[in-house]
């Protein structure tokens, strides 16, 4: 497929690798001319373009920014066809982006905002597992212990695209229903960066095993905790890498502890 990436950070250069890896004809942009992305060409096989010439004949449009910049891209995004898909990775961390939406504090789903902000209906894929775990843990279809991704949205041709992609670059897809219920897969919650199976998933999805009230505090008591591994190891988590001694599995069983239940999943 045609695939135009926004945002050529941490996430978007991961899916932009693997999604060139997996046979698609990937464009990546971001606010900066392409000439700045060389190295992003080079890592990722992908073609560097602008945002225009990224998604000037897309399929799939992928964001993958912090959420201020979303809002920018609505003009742009309408002159797109009816059948583009959109999908977002983001998620919102207000400590972490310095950025505080209020229709979300008070309760919207984040990718409800998400869809308004973009004029288009999203969906809401790659924002639940680690950078890392995009990059590196992928494996085939029908491999034992296989993680899973879940992914929400309203039009179910646009989730069955999405599936595809989330399939083939090594993750089981398991669609948890539409954007108003996406909730179960914002940070704080069980589904979140907790690296699960598709049965564990299901279970990570029930309502019964989600402290919804709590999320936002849990979100940010996770910050909190990770800042407390200092400097060095969050500024290699920035880039996706890890120091000696800390892996991706401290963040894996961190966030179990923050986000399940006490009791485990039911
Ligand atoms: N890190 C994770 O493990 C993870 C996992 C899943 C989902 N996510 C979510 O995915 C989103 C991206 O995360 P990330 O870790 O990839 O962040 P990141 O490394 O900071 O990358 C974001 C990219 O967006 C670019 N950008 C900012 N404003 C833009 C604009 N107006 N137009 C085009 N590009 C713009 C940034 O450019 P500059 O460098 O110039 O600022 C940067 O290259 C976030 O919402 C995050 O929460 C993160």
């Amino acid at each position: 497929m045609r695939i135009g990436i926004i945002g050529a950070g941490l996430i978007g250069s991961i899916i932009a690798k693997k999604l060139v890896k997996a046979g698609h004809a990937v464009k990546i942009s971001n606010e900066f001319p392409p000439e700045q992305l060389k190295d992003v060409e080079e890592r990722t096989g992908a073609t560097a373009t602008t945002i225009d010439e990224a998604i000037e004949d897309a399929e799939v449009v992928i964001t993958s920014v912090p959420n201020k910049a979303l809002p920018g891209f609505k003009e742009k995004f309408s002159r797109l066809g009816e059948n583009v898909v959109f999908i977002d990775t983001s998620n919102y961390f207000p400590a972490r982006d310095n950025y505080v939406i209020e229709e979300i504090e008070a309760g919207k789903p984040e990718s409800v905002w998400v869809s308004e902000q973009l004029g288009r209906p999203v969906v809401k894929a790659f924002n639940s597992l680690l950078g890392y775990t995009l990059e590196h843990e992928g494996t085939a279809k029908g491999t034992k212990g296989r993680i899973a991704m879940a992914i929400a949205g309203d039009v179910p041709e646009h989730k069955k695209v999405a599936s595809q992609l989330v399939d083939a670059i090594g993750f089981d897809p398991l669609d948890s229903g539409s954007l108003e219920d996406s909730w179960r897969l914002q940070p704080g919650t069980p589904a979140y960066c907790t690296e699960l199976t598709i049965e564990e998933l299901e279970k990570a999805l029930n309502p019964e095993n989600i402290h919804r009230e709590r999320s936002a505090e849990l979100r940010d008591l996770s910050l909190q905790r990770l800042a407390g591994y200092g400097e060095k190891i969050t500024s290699a988590l920035g880039k996706g890498e890890y120091v000696e001694g800390f892996t991706s599995k401290h963040i894996v069983n961190l966030y179990r502890e923050l986000f399940f239940p006490a009791d485990g999943l039911k």
